[in-house]
């Protein structure tokens, strides 16, 4: 379906229309997951002594099939007034030094208006690049701290998805860099039917389906990843499911 779409510009557009309008959930990956702890505190010792990050590893966050970015430009926007503290002291992390990699299908990066994209998030100061790569190949940014993707896996079987993490986790370095996989986590009983009705409707549209944490475990331990949380978004339905690895 994906390459079809971006050889077709006008549903290309309407999908990721689609896809951004699902963004009216106040809670979002951010306001669960321990960002100082586990993304920024590590990266705060250098960015202070580096005068412009350039290297994979200066990377925060590599967004995988990102789309038009819709996640990562709110992400960046919550970044851009951010404090930690370090030795007793609250120190402030600069924007500026803060790298993000959008990456996309390459036809699909082709026909994002990165300018406009610009534009219209002038306010971030974070620096981010938009780079073409398909997940089918190796990740091209090494030793990021982290790999993030969302709602990607549920359109994939486990043989693709197998694939899809062991090109991420190639590229990974060990004891830094996570990968931060947000999907739906469906209870393994009990479940809301509405998550039961878009499991039967990814199998009906993709022969797809959501997955349970058992489900999303061994897939990553295939992978040679393993699961180090798992925080719920939005109960039953959205978690960020925080991987290493194994
Ligand atoms: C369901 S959308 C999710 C978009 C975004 N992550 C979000 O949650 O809004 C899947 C995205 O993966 C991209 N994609 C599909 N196949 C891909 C591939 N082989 N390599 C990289 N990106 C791909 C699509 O172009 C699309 O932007």
């Amino acid at each position: 379906m994906f390459p079809w779409l971006s050889n077709h510009p006008q549903h290309l557009a309407n999908f990721q229309a689609m896809m951004d309008s699902r963004y009216t959930n106040p809670r979002t990956w951010f306001d669960v997951y321990p960002i100082k702890e586990r993304l920024i505190s590590g990266l705060a010792a250098y960015m202070h002594i580096q005068p412009r990050p350039t290297k994979d590893s200066d990377v925060l966050l590599v967004g995988i099939g990102g789309s038009i970015g819709s996640d990562m430009f709110r992400f960046m926007d919550y970044l851009d007034a951010w404090w930690i503290e370090s030795k007793g002291k609250a120190i402030e992390i600069p924007a500026g030094r803060i790298r993000f990699v959008l990456q996309d299908l390459p036809a699909v990066v082709e026909k994002i208006d990165c300018d406009a994209l610009r534009r219209k998030h002038y306010k971030i100061n974070s620096l981010f690049e938009f780079q073409g790569h398909d997940f089918f190949d190796v990740n091209p940014v090494k030793g990021a701290r982290a790999y993030y993707i969302h709602a990607v896996l549920r359109d994939y079987d486990d043989d693709e998805c197998t694939k899809i993490l062991v090109n991420i986790r190639k590229s990974m370095k060990r004891g830094w860099s996570r990968l931060l996989l947000q999907e739906w986590v469906i209870p393994s009983s009990g479940a809301n039917f509405r998550a039961t009705r878009t499991d039967m409707a990814m199998m009906a549209l993709n022969s797809r389906k959501e997955r349970t944490a058992g489900q999303w475990e061994a897939l990553l331990v295939v992978a040679g990843l393993k699961i180090a949380e798992i925080y719920e978004i939005d109960r039953g339905f959205e978690s960020l499911i925080e991987a290493e690895m194994a």
